[in-house]
């Protein structure tokens, strides 16, 4: 039925799971079988009893022979040691996986928000999969088999996976890759098999079953035999693609996973487990062992069966599977894995856009206890606009954070300050109370009102966050700034202007204890870091030579701080790039005095100034400047004006 098929398929792409498509269909068929099955086998064994009681000698109950109670307790015994025996060694391979029902778990797709793209495509996937024999006889297509997710810690890949579960509708079989391996010899390569075996099991009975193999990389490692890039490194062959714009490098928040080597590298066990992966991948229609028996009863009967009356053995098994599993880098998982018909399909979980990130605080939002302010739109995309570079569940995390933020403070429900505190403590550390010496605690806080007040006067389109002397972690003091908007690249100038807000530590210690301390150390490293992206990435400065290209040198392992540094025309550059830019902020420093010390003198009072206290602090020191140079140039004490009593922050 064309209509039918057409509606199916048009359906395909429809943003929620396809129920009874053909999965459901060979569901119903093979139930209809079974049941044939059963009257077919049940039927003589009626007929035969109802005979035996018509012809008056009814089947009775068999009569048991006895037996030696010795004799009974020997056999007992040495079938009790032959199902330990028997136990143990299939025990040791048994497949690790659990048959997951859909009402034991409580996430569905409407619990995974946030990542539209991924999502549609996720049920995209599992309704070609449910719609794959129409697919398949209609337009000669051949359904997707593995799909990997890939994609940070964090990112929703086992959330995305558990709601598939529960959509699906078929069985789904979840096992973490870790519970493959094994100490016995050859133990995980049986499990892979098992593994395999119970998914075509599960698909025969229900017309379909999806696998899901967690932390994929425990198991599918590359093997060390195979060489490092699986295409030809020449970057004039193939598709040639302009990068486009490269965007930011990650910030120190995004974890990206670096090459670990596990023990599991290298072992022979491991690599035969891959080797099995590989193996199973392409058996997904191995026939069943009732096939194979018909299929020899066949082979044997034509034997004696002249050429043109030859019998026609068992059609080809066909078990719809399909096979998810997740990691977090693809890079170094075994090539061979993800050639076309096995993990053909990548689904990148990146973290989530600000739009993204707004529904997923409104997702969790809507089951914690929050007063009324944190309903409204304003302070909602405020979340989600300084929450950059968060995954979903790292914006759980921060909800929680605040929610321990409220309980310790006495109260029931979050407040904005309780998730600005616990984005202090998740992203810095908690504060350390330590007490400075006099001096310090002066010196600390010029350095960081120096920071400050270097961004406020250079970059007014960022915005400043907290401005704090506590201790936190290695930090004495720090200045936490972001960008108002998400940003994905960076224009030259505003680069000079972090590397401005970078000295402007160092140069306010300069400019008020004419001496400078080890505090800038790393403001300089950062500076350095900026520095040398502009010179041999960007090509912001006097050359385009890119030194991310090196390639088979020296310096070609090092990072581009270190190739750029290696270079002497590469090392001239970035200083003058430093000390431009290092001489551009004393000018400003030593014209904006005022405004230094107005913070220097708030920080040594409060400590700890968050938001718009900073800028308060800042902009009253200024209008203060202003009118005492336009009426008397005196000196005035800047201090009184600059406590503002907000009761929004603090
Ligand atoms: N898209 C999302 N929508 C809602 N919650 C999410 C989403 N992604 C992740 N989470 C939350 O983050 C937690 C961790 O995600 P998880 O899927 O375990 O990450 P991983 O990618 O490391 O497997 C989940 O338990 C879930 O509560
Ligand atoms: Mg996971």
């Amino acid at each position: 039925m064309p209509d039918v098929t057409n509606q199916l398929l048009s359906s395909v792409g429809a943003p929620a799971p396809l129920r009874g498509a053909d999965v459901g269909a060979a569901r119903e068929r093979t139930r209809r079988r079974r049941l044939w099955w059963i009257a077919a086998l049940l039927t003589p064994l009626m007929v035969w009893m109802w005979w035996r009681v018509l012809t008056g000698d009814p089947v009775g109950p068999p009569s048991m022979p006895t037996i030696d109670p010795l004799y009974l307790m020997a056999g007992l015994f040495f079938l009790f040691l032959l199902l330990i025996i028997v136990a143990s060694s299939v025990g040791g391979g048994r497949s690790p996986h659990i048959v997951v029902r859909p009402e034991q778990i409580e996430v569905g797709l409407d619990d995974v928000v946030g990542i539209d793209v991924v999502k549609a495509e996720v049920v995209r996937t599992l309704n070609l999969f449910l719609a794959h024999r129409t697919f398949a006889i209609e337009m000669g297509g051949r359904s997707r088999r593995g799909v990997l997710f890939e994609g940070g810690p964090g990112t929703g890949k086992t959330h995305t996976a558990k709601a598939l579960a529960k959509e699906a509708g078929v069985p789904f079989l979840m096992a973490t890759a870790t519970s493959f391996q094994s100490g016995l010899q050859g133990a995980s390569q049986r499990k892979v098999r098992n593994f395999f075996k119970a998914l075509r099991k599960a698909a025969r009975q229900y017309g379909g079953a999806i696998g899901f193999i967690d932390e994929f990389d425990a198991i599918a490692l590359r093997r060390p035999t195979m060489s490092m890039s699986p295409q030809p490194a020449n970057p004039s062959s193939g598709l040639l693609s302009c990068g486009g714009l490269v965007g930011l490098p990650a910030l120190a928040r995004t974890v990206t996973p670096s090459v670990v080597t596990t023990p599991f590298t290298g072992g022979g066990d491991a690599q035969m487990t891959v080797n099995e992966l590989l193996v199973q991948m392409q058996s997904f229609d191995q026939p069943t062992g009732g096939q194979k028996l018909y299929g020899a009863l066949v082979d044997v009967i034509n034997l004696v069966l002249p050429a043109h009356r030859q019998l026609k053995g068992p059609g080809p098994a066909r078990a719809n599977i399909m096979l998810f599993a997740s990691t977090n880098t693809a890079e170094r998982l075994d090539p061979a894995l993800l050639r076309p018909g096995r993990f053909d399909q990548r689904l990148s979980f990146d973290l989530p856009g600000k739009v993204g990130r707004r529904q997923i605080v409104d997702h969790f939002l809507a089951r914690k206890a929050h007063v009324a302010e944190l309903d409204g739109e304003e302070r909602r995309d405020a979340l989600a606009a300084i929450t950059h570079g968060y995954s979903p569940a790292m914006l759980e995390g921060l909800l929680d954070e605040a929610l321990v933020q409220a309980v310790e403070a006495g109260r029931r429900a979050m407040t904005w300050q309780d998730v600005e505190h616990a984005r202090l403590v998740t992203e810095i550390g908690l504060g350390q109370p330590v007490t400075y010496t006099a001096h310090e605690e002066r010196l600390i806080a010029t350095h960081e009102a120096g920071h400050a007040t270097v961004a406020w006067l250079v970059a007014p389109q960022r915005r400043l966050e907290v401005l704090t002397i506590i201790k936190r972690r290695d930090a004495l003091g720090l200045l936490a700034h972001g960008d108002t908007e998400e940003v994905y690249t960076r224009a030259r100038g505003e680069m000079e202007r972090l590397i401005q807000i970078a000295f402007g530590g160092q140069v306010a210690e300069e400019v008020f204890f004419d001496d400078i301390s080890t505090g800038p150390s790393g403001d300089l490293q950062y500076a350095t870091t900026v520095a040398a992206q502009m010179v041999g990435a960007a090509g912001m400065v006097e050359t385009l030579v890119s030194f991310a290209a090196v390639q088979g040198s020296a310096f070609s392992d090092s990072g581009i701080v270190g190739r750029v540094l290696g270079d002497s025309e590469g090392r001239r550059m970035v200083e003058q790039v430093l000390t431009t830019q290092r001489d551009a902020v004393r000018l400003l420093l030593a014209e904006n005095k005022h405004l230094v010390a107005a913070l220097r003198d708030a920080l040594v009072e409060r400590h700890e100034l968050i938001g718009t206290e900073i800028t308060d602090i800042l902009q009253a020191a200024q209008r203060a400047h202003e009118s005492a140079t336009a009426d008397a140039p005196a000196v005035i004490d800047l201090r009184d004006p600059v406590t503002v009593d907000d009761p929004d922050v603090g």
